[in-house]
């Protein structure tokens, strides 16, 4: 009897936190690990956001280190698996998004695939974006074939509502038609000024409690919601290109004075209401708002999603995935699209000229 193939999934978005791996098996998480970034790696991440001083070799550095602790979150699966690596039959890695210009024809995820290959003994499936970019498209947000194919329904128009770093929605039509873009900005405004105040990298009490100790700041809130990249017709796509400390300190301008707990609070209701504006824009039919990601495991945040929708709002583990595991999983499912040469893009939503398969590979 042939055995269903293994896939590994690894996965570092624009929050920095650090690599979310999944041991993929028909599409569900058999072991989950993740790989926290060092501070210094992190903060080196963020700086290569932006035009610095010998940057050619400085991301050459941060890449060879990110690459290590992407095959030690590899080791980890393994050994929890007690598996080897001739048993899986590929990882796809996503890589570290360090620019995001589709608009100038390219994008920038850095990860070497080739060093991954060495360490890990197993084909590295990367560069997913770039095909979909050549083919004029935006390049992201990628996951919503993947949404698709695990959480679409014949009956129900759903949307995924992914809240990493940045957001991005969904929206899964019953007849198969799936839209979907990147929304704004996911937890990294709140991430941001928890770790400007607190020296926390989230609110790590858990589920947004300083943010609800706090109030919203209606005409704070109003300022942030003039930015222009929300009222943009999709395809669109987003990162720390636009939303970054410059685009905070800016607008923080519109919180002088303020309590600290009231500017979070403010920021958490801007993500919350970037959301919900292009769910009701954009999926006025929605029946059912499944949200992942780790903003997912920000209560306060999930309550103010359900006070502006009409429709329930739960995670994705409702529909048998932990919100956590499905951006690694979407990657492990984008490697096997690879090895199958069939197309991960979805033009409806990305804007590219076709379907295209995307990646390449780095043999074991
Ligand atoms: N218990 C929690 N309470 C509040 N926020 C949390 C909690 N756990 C995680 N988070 C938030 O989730 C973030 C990590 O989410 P995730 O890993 O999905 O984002 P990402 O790596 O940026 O992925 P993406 O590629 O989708 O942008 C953390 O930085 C933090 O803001
Ligand atoms: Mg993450």
């Amino acid at each position: 009897m042939p055995s269903i193939p293994l896939y590994i999934g690894l996965m570092s978005g624009t929050s920095l936190d650090g690599i979310d791996g999944v041991l993929s098996s028909s599409n569900q998480a058999l072991h989950a690990a993740f790989v926290a970034f060092p501070d210094a790696l992190r903060a080196e991440l963020l700086a290569l956001q932006s035009a610095s001083d010998d940057e050619i070799h400085r991301e050459a550095m941060a890449t060879n280190q990110l690459t290590e602790l992407y095959a030690a979150c590899v080791q980890q699966l393994l050994a929890d698996a007690g598996i080897s690596a001739e048993q899986v039959a590929a990882i796809g890695a996503h890589g570290q998004t360090i620019r995001h210009r589709p608009e100038l024809g390219y994008t920038r995820q850095i990860i070497n695939p080739a060093l991954l290959a060495e360490l890990t003994g197993i084909d590295v499936i990367s560069g997913f974006r770039h095909r979909d970019i050549a083919a004029g498209g935006q390049g992201a947000p990628l996951v919503p074939a993947f949404h698709q194919a695990i959480f679409g329904s014949t009956t129900q128009t759903r949307v995924v509502a992914n809240i990493g770093g940045i957001s991005n929605i969904s929206v899964l039509r019953p007849d198969g038609n799936v839209t979907g873009y990147d929304t704004g900005p996911g937890n990294m405004l709140m991430d941001g000024w928890i770790h400007a105040q607190r020296g926390q990298h989230y609110d790590e009490g858990g589920g947004g409690q300083w943010a609800a100790s706090g109030n919203v700041l209606p005409d704070s809130l109003a300022a942030l919601m003039s930015e222009p990249y929300l009222a943009q017709p999709a395809p669109k796509s987003t990162g720390r290109d636009l939303f970054n400390t410059p685009w905070l300190t800016q607008h923080l301008q519109h919180f002088t004075g303020a309590a600290p707990a009231d500017v979070q609070a403010t920021l958490t209701a801007f993500t919350s209401r970037t959301l919900t504006d292009a769910i009701r824009r954009d999926a006025p039919d929605a029946e059912a708002v499944y949200v992942c990601g780790g903003g997912a495991l920000n209560a306060y945040l999930m309550r103010l999603l359900q006070e502006q929708l009409a429709c329930p709002v739960s995670n994705t583990s409702a529909l048998g995935v932990a919100p956590q595991h499905v951006e690694a999983l979407a990657f492990a499912w984008l490697a096997e699209r690879f090895c199958e040469r069939l197309p991960g893009n979805l033009p409806s939503v990305t804007g590219a000229r076709g379907p295209r398969v995307l990646g390449a590979l780095y043999p074991a």
